[in-house]
């Protein structure tokens, strides 16, 4: 059984997490009331080499990281003792996995270490303690956003989806994606952040790796935060379609130093149908005073790209984006669905323990998998065995990265590369839109 939201983020902390971050002469606490929030922001905020926070970041009754639970590490001994050492952020999310369907999920983000205080082992304890608490509240998986990516391998994770950034040259690009009805109209960055989370509702479990965006993410996105910087030149779009619906939601920005041509920077570009995907990309690709379109934290398999005459228009840069780290392996394998039957034996290991053991994976005609876990010495029948880590088991959880490619590459081995490629591979490429 998962815990509600409210639960999940106010849960006791992990106590030997606690107990070897106590060993180290600070104290774990949760940052909770007013004071303590903006402390752990303005934390955060020197983590990740941000200017000096100054004023509240929103307006009374915006929800600010309220839904967030906000760990932080104290040192008393410090010059300043209420500003957190280490910043560590979970919130109760869900996850879209290959089917349809989403899984609940831990959603990891804010994590830092003063660098006076880094390479202790601050950030190790936190995250082994968090994905401990992940266990405990009956959630498939934790999920996180890298700032790079060599950091959450060594703890499980792995890049399920990948990022492909956009660069298009406008005036080579051309235009196959023929005429669409329907309408596009310019709308408030106010409107936009009214209409974008009920547009992404409706179009979230459609793309493995999706996650519910946060509420205050909309709002910087479209700048709308009250410490945001001068809102600049955001613009947002939508499309309806004949009927009168709101079918597609984009917001972009523009960079233009007269006279030359100029950028045309895409914050995001939602569509619930194709004549909105076409609708959208169309208008941004033929903007005048524009030379460039750059989209970021697009999919990997984007129809885009078959859209423009000249492919060679497009550059397109991949990396490493939605990172997953299993940890109940019956409960997330259970939760998606397969586009074959077949049956293997999962051998895992886990770096910290968590999921480490032999499972039974068996795929019905429908799609449906049962997963159990093997007892010690239970015989598997002679099915073919994939002996891997919980990160490759994750890197292919969402369907995009192939068994045969982590084979190839050895960092998993497999009896029958085919049966077990043809399990896990999922029908539709997972992205996520943003970062979190
Ligand atoms: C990344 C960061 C949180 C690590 O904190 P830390 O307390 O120094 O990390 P730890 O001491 O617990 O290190 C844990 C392990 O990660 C490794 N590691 C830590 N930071 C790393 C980095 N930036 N790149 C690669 N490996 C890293 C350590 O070598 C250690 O490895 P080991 O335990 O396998 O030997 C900290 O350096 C930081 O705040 N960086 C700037 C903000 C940031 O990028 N945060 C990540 C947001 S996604």
């Amino acid at each position: 059984m998962t815990v509600d939201a409210e639960t999940f983020r106010t849960a006791p902390l992990d106590e030997r997490a606690a107990s070897e971050i106590a060993a180290r002469g600070l104290e774990l606490r949760l940052a909770e009331d007013e004071e303590a929030e903006l402390a752990w922001r303005a934390a955060v905020g020197r983590g990740f080499q941000g200017p000096e926070l100054k004023e509240r970041s929103h307006e009374p009754g915006r929800p600010g990281t309220a839904y967030r639970r906000r760990l932080g590490v104290y040192d008393a001994d410090g010059a300043l003792p209420d500003l957190p050492v280490a910043t560590f952020a979970t919130w109760l999310s869900e996850l879209t996995v290959p089917g349809g369907r989403a899984v609940p999920a831990s959603a990891i983000s804010s994590v830092t270490v003063a660098a006076t205080h880094r390479r202790r082992g601050l950030a190790r304890s936190l995250m082994a303690g968090e994905l401990r608490e992940a266990v405990r509240a009956g959630l498939p998986v934790a999920m996180l956003t890298a700032s790079e990516a060599t950091i959450y391998g060594r703890f499980g994770f792995a890049a399920a989806a990948a990022a492909a950034t956009f660069r298009i040259d406008t005036q080579r690009a051309g235009w196959l994606g023929g005429d669409v009805p329907g309408r596009i109209d310019y709308v408030s960055r106010e409107d936009a952040r009214r209409i974008a989370p009920e547009l992404h509702e409706r179009i979230r479990l459609r793309l493995p790796g999706e996650v519910i965006v946060p509420g205050p993410h909309w709002d910087d996105m479209l700048r709308l935060r009250a410490d945001a910087e001068a809102a600049g030149a955001v613009r947002a779009l939508q499309y309806r379609d004949e009927a009168g619906e709101i079918q597609g939601l984009a917001a972009f920005t523009l960079d233009r130093t007269p006279p030359g041509p100029g950028t045309l920077n895409v914050i995001f570009l939602h569509a619930a149908t194709d004549d909105a995907y076409a609708a959208l990309w169309r208008f941004l690709l033929d903007h005048d005073l524009v030379g460039t379109v750059v989209a970021t934290e697009r999919s990997t398999d984007e129809p885009l790209w078959w859209m423009i005459a000249d492919q060679r228009a497009a550059e397109i840069k991949l990396r490493d984006h939605q990172y997953v780290r299993i940890v109940d392996v019956v409960a997330a394998l259970e939760a998606r669905r397969y586009e074959a039957a077949g049956s293997v034996v999962l051998d895992v290991t886990d770096p910290l323990g968590i999921t480490s053991g032999r499972y039974l994976l068996e795929v019905a005609d429908d799609g449906a998998a049962r997963v159990r876990a093997l007892t010690d010495g239970e015989e598997a029948h002679d099915l073919p065995v994939l002996s891997l880590g919980v990160g490759e088991l994750s890197a292919i959880y969402l369907g995009g990265v192939r068994v045969r490619t982590l084979a190839a590459a050895g960092r998993l081995r497999a009896d029958a590369v085919e049966v077990a490629d043809t399990l896990f591979r999922g029908a539709v490429t997972p992205a996520l839109t943003f970062w979190y």
